[in-house]
């Protein structure tokens, strides 16, 4: 069905609260702006987003390991990255309705809003302060990261010493990242707390070309893999005058939001400048020894940074769908429904007693307990009309839905519903598990 852009976002918002996904943060305080909270199904949905990240750049690979750094770090590594001097964005103010924008993104030089005169632009750093310890003077002063990397670069000698890898090999870590946003909009797109996975890929100066191509591929791979349309993303080079101060050239897998193409993850090449400014700054030879050729080299990196938040709300939008379904009585009927990966819905099989009685609630609850301890995330829900139960799970992306019925308990089958196809079809009530494990594996986005 046609659906208007900023209409789908306004749907999307109202279900992530209904159902909860995303809650405004605060909100019985009046909320806190452009800051949320995730619920029940958010926080699933988004350790499975985690987890098909680290699947794929950690698990399944034998030259990446992890790293879990402190958000609050030296605050020399702040100096030494480059974000004490230059983390900022130009601010400028409304003169007449006080409203405060990013010079940057503004189209002409009067106030969008209301026409107002501007004020001159002003540099402002993202970084959140604080201080560190129970004195509050200058010394004191500390950063809340702005991104995971500079953990990695900052640890660069000890994962080496601790795990012997050599070029090319990487570093990745997923964690919370604080940006203080002169605007933050467009729900969990743009907050001033979220949530990066990044990975530092170390290699040999002159290869940067090859592994910048490489990993701008897999990373653009990884959003279709996990049921994002390809027609919906694109990559986009970076101009020259757009670089971040650390990087010489910069990919962005952009997807088609309903307010416009927008970024969901860069891939950078940022040379030497990390590794080398942090020997600078701290004293220690941060390079590679290389027994073969008796050289000494600071390793080049390739950086896919990509945001946990964005990813969730893509997946989230290009999963969205109303679709036109027959209903009782002969009658149409529109049903909401997530196409979500199985590996990213936040339930995979719902299980549910046709009525609540002969036994059937009990058969049901231990399908639900077997799907679980198989590891295979599962609800159970006896309430309502069959036809309503399936509805709720469709809106929420649960693939698929088994029900227990009146021949089950004569023959011991079960019905198994697909999400995306509404099919039905009878399985033995103990093949479920393998069942639903093979669909898992088999799933394609249609
Ligand atoms: N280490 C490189 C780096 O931090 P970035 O492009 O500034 O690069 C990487 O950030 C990713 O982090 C972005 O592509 C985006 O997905 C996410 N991100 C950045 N700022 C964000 C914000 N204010 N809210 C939500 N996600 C954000």
């Amino acid at each position: 069905m046609q659906k208007e852009p900023q209409d789908v976002m306004e749907k999307i918002v109202s279900l992530c609260k209904r159902r909860g996904f995303v809650f405004p943060s605060s909100e019985i305080y009046g909320g806190l702006s452009a800051s949320y909270d995730y619920g029940p199904l958010g926080v699933e949905m988004k350790q499975n987003v985690k987890r098909a990240w680290w699947k794929e750049m950690v698990t399944a690979r034998e030259d990446v390991v992890g790293l879990d750094s402190a958000i609050i770090q030296h605050p020399k590594v702040w100096e030494a990255s480059g974000h004490v001097e230059g983390f900022h964005d130009p601010m400028v103010d409304c003169k007449q309705c006080r409203r405060r924008f990013r010079a940057d993104q503004l189209e002409g030089d009067r106030c969008p809003d209301c026409g107002g005169e501007l004020t001159e632009p002003r540099q402002f750093n993202l970084m959140f302060k604080t201080h560190f310890g129970p004195v509050e003077d200058s010394a004191s002063i500390v950063y809340l990261r702005p991104e995971t990397a500079q953990g990695i670069f900052v640890n660069f000698l000890n994962v080496l010493n601790s795990s012997r890898l050599k070029p090319p090999f990487g570093v990745a870590q997923i964690g919370k990242s604080f940006r203080n946003e002169i605007v933050a909009r467009n729900f969990v797109f743009r907050m001033r707390e979220f949530e990066q996975m990044e990975m530092e890929y170390f290699i040999r100066p002159g290869e940067d070309d090859k592994w910048y191509e490489y990993w701008v591929k897999e990373r653009f791979e990884w959003y279709v893999k996990y049921g994002v349309r390809r027609g919906n993303l694109r990559l986009r080079p970076h101009e020259p005058e757009e670089l971040a101060h650390y990087s010489t050239g910069c990919t962005d897998v952009e997807y088609l939001f309903p307010f416009g193409w927008s970024e969901l993850e860069g891939i950078a090449k940022r040379g030497d400048f990390d590794l080398k400014r942090h020997s600078e700054y701290s004293g220690a030879r941060l390079s590679i020894f290389e027994e073969e050729t008796r050289e000494s080299y600071i390793p080049h990196v390739v950086e896919p940074a990509a945001g946990v938040d964005r990813a969730l709300i893509t997946f989230l939008i290009d999963a969205y769908d109303e679709e036109e379904v027959p209903g009782s009585k002969g009658k149409t009927e529109t049903r909401t429904v997530l196409h979500l990966h199985p590996e990213i819905a936040p339930v995979t099989a719902a299980v549910f007693p046709l009525v609540r009685r002969d036994g059937m609630p009990e058969k049901a609850r231990g399908i639900a307990a077997d799907l679980r301890e198989a590891g295979v995330s599962s609800f159970y829900d006896e309430k309502g009309a069959i036809g309503r139960r399936y509805r709720r799970q469709d809106e929420v992306g649960t693939p698929w839905c088994i029900t227990v019925d009146g021949k089950t308990m004569e023959d011991g089958t079960v019905t198994i519903r697909d999400r995306d196809t509404m099919q039905q079809e009878r399985i033995p009530a103990d093949r479920v598990v393998e069942e639903v494990k093979a669909r898992i594996k088999a799933w394609r986005r249609t």
